[in-house]
């Protein structure tokens, strides 16, 4: 492997960190054409910087993302931080020749998603939005099977995803609570991934009608000056029709008490159903009446076959893999698309159609009735 991608990347706690142990692990476990060189780190506070820089071994740092961008041995910009930076980041990034990988959601708008996809197609970069959950191997075998048609024809698509991190209300003030910062709260955190599996899987949305709550309306400021008021939702709710005639439901709420990151799809076709839930990802339960009748009923898959997508560059069957390795699965497909020049899904075209369905559902929240998704 004698080719090498020069990888820079912006933020440095969660997501910088689950990106980074991508970039190391991906080249221990695939035969890729060419090895992702951890180039840069940036970040806002120096000692974190470093120290994020020194644990994964980013060869060097930057404090302004918008020289980071301009750097000539720099081929790919990640972006890890708060939505309210991914557009300038992006748009600079693409704009400067640099291939982008950005975290969900897209975008703070759909307006601003638009304006990412097009800079980057005129760029004629590659770009991709890190909707990781596509690169689960039971969502991909979901995929498979619906494509080989063993449900029929999909009536329903039902997403719940439920974590419960906020029913304390002494949790402190952060960017996720502040519209300015997020674009919106539970809903463009976690909808995004149940709406962008619900278009992989069952396909586009039409129209949608939602509703959303903030239960807890101040919380304590993290430095200790007092409360602020929390503006993006806490939950959001909302119904769908699909263009293909599918009704789908979809669930997000950090006030699920008792639930951590339980995000569950039901999918129901004329031929047979398939459940998936996050907390047993190399799980798929699969209904066929395809099956004979007497021995009918949902089975459980595990998906830890050599056959199974991604599962050969791990371990023997039974052998289970983790959330972390989503992200090393998106890495490697982002890495070989790079170095074949071709390109990678979820792009930011598929996040500019995501944001879309997330900004309807939203105008629904605040205005009531249903709302039309755009059609392009
Ligand atoms: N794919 C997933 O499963 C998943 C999970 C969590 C978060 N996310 C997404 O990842 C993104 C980051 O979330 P997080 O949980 O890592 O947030 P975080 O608060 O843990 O980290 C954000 C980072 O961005 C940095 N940052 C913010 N503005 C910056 C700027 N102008 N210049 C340089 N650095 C800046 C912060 O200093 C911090 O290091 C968000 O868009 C979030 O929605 C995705």
């Amino acid at each position: 492997m004698s080719k090498e991608i020069n990888v820079a990347i912006v933020g440095t706690k969660f997501m910088g960190r689950a990106h980074s142990n991508a970039y190391i692990d991906v080249p221990h476990f695939f035969d890729l054409p060419a090895r992702p060189v951890m180039r840069a780190a940036c970040g806002r506070n120096v000692a974190d910087l470093k120290g994020f820089a020194q644990r994964f071994g980013w060869q060097t740092t930057e404090m302004s993302w918008e020289r980071l961008v301009e750097r000539d041995d720099v081929d790919l910009v990640d972006i890890c931080t708060s939505n309210v930076t991914h557009m300038p980041i992006a748009v600079a990034a693409a704009k400067a020749g640099k291939h982008v990988l950005c975290e969900k959601p897209i975008a703070m708008s759909a307006k601003e998603a638009r304006q990412m996809r097009d800079a980057a197609r005129e760029a004629g970069v590659r770009h991709m939005v890190a909707f990781n959950y596509r690169r689960v191997p039971a969502i991909i075998l979901a995929k498979q099977l619906i494509d080989e048609g063993k449900l029929g024809t999909i009536r329903h698509f039902n997403a719940v995803y439920y974590q419960d991190w906020l029913v304390d209300p002494t949790f402190p003030m952060v960017w996720r609570h502040d519209v300015k910062e997020g674009g919106s709260g539970a809903h463009g955190d976690m909808n995004a991934h149940t709406v962008d599996l619900a278009r992989y899987l069952v396909g586009e949305v039409e129209a949608v009608s939602g509703a959303k709550e903030i239960f807890v309306k101040e919380r304590p400021l993290s430095d200790g000056s007092g409360t602020g008021p929390v503006t993006a939702d806490d939950a959001l709710y909302f119904i769908a029709r699909f263009r293909n005639g599918a009704l789908g439901s979809f669930t997000a709420t950090r006030f699920a008490t008792g639930r951590k990151n339980y995000l569950r799809l039901e999918i129901f076709g004329s031929e047979g159903s398939l459940i998936f839930n996050l907390e047993r990802l190399n799980e798929l339960e699969f209904f066929s009446l395809a099956d004979e009748e007497k021995a009918q009923g949902f089975r459980t898959i595990v998906v830890t076959e050599g056959s199974h997508p991604f599962i050969s560059a791990w371990w023997p069957p039974g052998h289970i893999i983790g959330w972390e390795h989503t992200f090393i699965h998106e890495v490697h497909d982002l890495l070989l698309a790079i170095d074949k020049g071709e390109s990678v899904h979820p792009d930011f075209h598929d996040g500019l159609r995501c944001q879309q369905v997330l900004d309807a559902a939203l105008e629904s929240a605040i205005e009531g009735g249903w709302v039309e998704v755009p059609a392009e």
